[in-house]
C-alpha cells in the first residue's frame, strides 16, 4: 500500500468487521515501525485481532510484515545459528540453562529474547538482575558476541522487529496478549529476522500459559510450527506443562540464582534440568548436531553435568557486561529482598492444584513485573521453595517463602499465594512435556 494512502483507522475497521486483509496488515506492521500508526490505533488493533482472530493467510502475512520491519541477519558461522522460545510462564528461566548448554554442542544461538509480558516473567528482566549485564547491544556487538561466545542473549534492537517492540509494550498494558494471531506474528517475527537455522518453541499450556487450555496450546503450536517451517526455518515444538510455576522460584534473581545452583550442581532442580535437555534435545536434531532428539537430550545433559554450561554462562555474562566472576560468586551479586517470609498453609493437607497465572501476577505486584509501560522491575522479589502438586504441606512445611520490598506488599503476597493453592488429596502426577509437534 503506498504510504500516502495508508490509514490506519480503516485497517482496525476491516479487523473489527472480520474482513482483515493481507495488505492492510501488513501496511499496519509497517506503520507500526515507522510512527504512523498511534499506541491508541496499535491498542484497538490488538484488541480486535484478539477478540475476532485473523485467517491463516492474514496471520502469516502479519507475522512476515511484522519480520521485515527491520533487520533480518544473515549469519556465517561455522555452526548453525538456533534458538529455542517460549510462549510465556512462570518460573520459566530455561533460556539460561539452554542457551550454553546449546553453544557448548556445536551451536550458534543469537537469543533476542522479550521482557515479562502480563502475568509471566521475561529473560532479559531475569539477566538485569545480575548487575552490569546489559541487555541492548548493537547489531554488530550481538554478531561479535555471538561468534566470541557461542551465545548471547539480548533485546532486540531497534532493527530487529521494531514494529513488534512496540506492539508487544502496547499488549502488555491493554490486555491484549491472549491471542493466537498476536503471539505468532510477536514470537516469529523476531525469531525469523534473527536468521535462525532451527527453532525449538516451548508451548505452555496450564493455569500459568497465556492459552491455558489444551486445545489452544495444539492451536498455538500449530500455527508457530507451520508458519516458521513455512518461511524456511526449522522447526517443531513442545507442549509443556504450566499448571504450575515451571520450578522452586518465580521472581527475577530468584530464578537466576535457582539456575546458578542447577548449573554449578549446588542444588539442581531436576525440571529445569528435564526440560532443557528435551527441548535443547529437539533442536539439536532439527539442526543436524544430532541424529535425533534423543542422542541431542543426552548431549544437553553432559554439556550441564560437566560444568562446561556454567562455565559457558560465566563467559557470557561478562561478555556482556557482568561480573567475571559471576559463577563462583552469583551469591553475592545477586540482591537479597529485605523482607524475607514463609508463606504459611493454611492447613496439613496436599496441593492440589496451584493457579499459576496467580502467582505470576503476585510476583508482579511485588514489583517484580510491570503494571505499566515503564516501570521499573525490582529484581529482588518473587517467590522461593514453592510448594508443587502432590506436596505435602502445613505446620512447618510452607506453600513457599516470599521475598518482598516491604511488610505490606510481602502480607498481600502471602494473601495472593494462599488463595492460589488449593489443597486436599494429592492428584496423579502430570507429564512435564505433553505433546510434540513437528
Ligand atoms: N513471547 C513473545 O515474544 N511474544 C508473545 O506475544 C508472547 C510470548
Amino acid at each position: 500500500m503506498p504510504t500516502g494512502l495508508f490509514d490506519a483507522r480503516a485497517v482496525i475497521e476491516a479487523v473489527r468487521d472480520r474482513r482483515a486483509t493481507v495488505e492492510g496488515v501488513a501496511a499496519f506492521a509497517a506503520g507500526l515501525a515507522d510512527g504512523r500508526v498511534t499506541d491508541a490505533q496499535a491498542g484497538a488493533f490488538a484488541m480486535a485481532v484478539l477478540l475476532n482472530g485473523v485467517s491463516e493467510e492474514v496471520r502469516v502475512a502479519l507475522t512476515r510484515a511484522m519480520r521485515d520491519s527491520g533487520d533480518v541477519m544473515r549469519w556465517d558461522l561455522p555452526g548453525p545459528a538456533i534458538d529455542k522460545h517460549s510462549t510465556g510462564g512462570v518460573g520459566d528461566s530455561i533460556s539460561l540453562l539452554l542457551a550454553p548448554a546449546l553453544a557448548e554442542c556445536g551451536a550458534y544461538v543469537p537469543m533476542v529474547s522479550g521482557r515479562g509480558l502480563g502475568h509471566t516473567g521475561g529473560t532479559l528482566d531475569k539477566l538485569e538482575s545480575i548487575p552490569g549485564y546489559g541487555v541492548e547491544v548493537t547489531e554488530a556487538r550481538f554478531h561479535a558476541l555471538v561468534a566470541e561466545v557461542g551465545c548471547a542473549i539480548v533485546s532486540a534492537t531497534g532493527r530487529i522487529a521494531p514494529a513488534d517492540k512496540r506492539l508487544y509494550a502496547i499488549r502488555d498494558v491493554t490486555g491484549t496478549v491472549e491471542s493466537v494471531d498476536l503471539i505468532t506474528a510477536s514470537i516469529l517475527s523476531k525469531k525469523l529476522a534473527a536468521g535462525l537455522d532451527a527453532l525449538v518453541l516451548d508451548v505452555k499450556v496450564g493455569s500459568g500459559a497465556f492459552l491455558p487450555s489444551v486445545q489452544q496450546a495444539q492451536a498455538l503450536a500449530h500455527a508457530l510450527v507451520s508458519t516458521a517451517n513455512g518461511a524456511g526455518c526449522k522447526t517443531s515444538a513442545l507442549i509443556t506443562d504450566m499448571d504450575r510455576p515451571l520450578a522452586l522460584t518465580a521472581g527475577n534473581g530468584l530464578e537466576v540464582a535457582e539456575v546458578m545452583d542447577t548449573l554449578t550442581g549446588r542444588a539442581v532442580t531436576p525440571r529445569l534440568v528435564d526440560l532443557t535437555c528435551a527441548l535443547g534435545g529437539e533442536v539439536l536434531a532439527l539442526c543436524g548436531l544430532a541424529d535425533d532428539a534423543g542422542q541431542g537430550a543426552g548431549r544437553i545433559r553432559a554439556a550441564l553435568d560437566s560444568g562446561a554450561a556454567a562455565e559457558r554462562f560465566g563467559r557470557m555474562v561478562a561478555a556482556q557486561g557482568g561480573p567475571a566472576d559471576f559463577v563462583s560468586r552469583y551469591a553475592d551479586h545477586l540482591a537479597p529482598a529485605p523482607v524475607i517470609r514463609d508463606v504459611p498453609a493454611p492447613h496439613a493437607a496436599s496441593v492440589v492444584r496451584i493457579d499459576t497465572r496467580a502467582v505470576g501476577t503476585a510476583v508482579v505486584h511485588l514489583g517484580g513485573g510491570r503494571m505499566k509501560g515503564g516501570d521499573a522491575v525490582d529484581p529482588r522479589v518473587g517467590f522461593s521453595a514453592l510448594a508443587a502438586p502432590g506436596d505435602a504441606v502445613g505446620p512447618g512445611a510452607p506453600l513457599a517463602r516470599v521475598h518482598a520490598a516491604d511488610d505490606a506488599s510481602a502480607e498481600r503476597a502471602i494473601a495472593a499465594l494462599q488463595a492460589a493453592f488449593v489443597l486436599g488429596e494429592a492428584p496423579a502426577p502430570v507429564p512435564l512435556v505433553q505433546e510434540r509437534v513437528a
